[in-house]
């Protein structure tokens, strides 16, 4: 019988899960038990406070909902979504249009829309067109790929928090023509606030964080052949540009609407933006985020 410590802990409990047949599965938990024992060495974590961080991950569990995903959010405001995308954008074949946060709001099934149409029933702020051409890494169009957008309205809420029957707003999937274009109406979103109203709107309020994201349009391309896109245009004249709760904005995701003569939309200013597809491969690693419906469904 050896006597433990704070410190030779970590050795016992790596040498008892060393018989663990999945290598990846022994990786992860080996590095994650070397990592949290340090770090309780490193704040000397009393008891009280291991507690605490229990119950918050209790409450955070509890907050996850159809439409809500706690710890999803948890993981944005540390940072932690931000790596995870960055590795993943790593790993792909080519480098393509560079990814963001897929954030909690998606939602499978939003309807399928013409090019062309509006994605917002009603809007009192400036109607914007978006629009541009999704290609392959070497500027080759690609008919028939699916865009899904989705973004707040004009006053910083998503569908599901501006409706009560949650019905589809804000949010339309578009296919590509034969020149691999997209196009749509909508109005200008207003940058938001994460939700604030539970454990970890209370953490980031403790940490004297503003909690806000820049405006932002969300979109997430899929086309045979191809990996798939995950990734968001940023308003870059919005307040919160440079200081994004979730560490979403990238320089070259930062866009302006503004007069563009070769808009397929006249009239109205607008967001040009094209998308290049990397090449799908064996390493991909898969998406970096989930509707929080399905999540739900996958835990039951
Ligand atoms: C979003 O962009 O929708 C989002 C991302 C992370 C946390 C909250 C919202
Ligand atoms: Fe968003």
């Amino acid at each position: 019988m050896i006597d433990l410590d704070e410190n030779t802990v970590t050795d016992a409990t790596l040498a008892q899960m060393a018989t663990t047949s999945d290598p990846r599965l022994k990786e992860i938990m080996d590095a994650a038990v070397r990592h949290l024992h340090a770090f309780a060495r490193e704040v000397n974590l009393t008891p009280a406070e291991w507690l605490q961080g229990i119950a918050v991950l209790t409450e955070v569990g509890k907050a996850c909902t159809e439409v809500r995903q706690e710890f999803i959010l948890l993981s944005d405001v540390l940072g932690l979504s931000a790596v995870v995308n960055a590795l993943h954008d790593k790993k792909a074949q080519e480098l393509g249009t560079q990814s963001s946060l897929l954030g909690p709001f998606f939602r499978e099934g939003a309807p399928e829309l013409p090019l062309g149409a509006n994605i917002v029933s009603s809007f009192k702020a400036e109607e914007i067109a978006m629009y541009g051409q999704v290609t392959d890494n070497n500027g080759k169009p690609i008919p028939n790929a699916l865009v899904q957008v989705w973004q707040t309205n004009d006053e910083g809420w998503y569908d599901v928090q501006a409706h009560e029957d949650a019905s589809m707003d804000m949010r339309g999937n578009f296919r590509t023509d034969a020149d691999g274009r997209y196009y749509f109406r909508t109005v200008r979103p207003l940058g938001y606030s994460i939700p604030m109203d539970g454990p970890v709107g209370r953490l980031v309020k403790l940490q004297g964080r503003h909690g806000m994201r820049p405006s932002h349009v969300h979109v997430l391309i899929t086309a045979d052949g191809y990996r798939e896109l995950v990734s968001a245009l940023y308003f870059g004249d919005d307040d919160h540009i440079g200081s994004d709760t979730v560490f979403g904005v990238s320089a070259s995701l930062v866009v302006e609407a503004k007069d563009n003569a070769d808009c397929p939309i006249p009239g109205l200013r607008s967001v040009r933006y094209d998308f290049r597809m990397p090449a799908a491969s064996a390493t991909d690693t898969g998406r970096v985020g989930a509707d929080p419906a399905a999540m739900m469904k996958a835990a039951e």
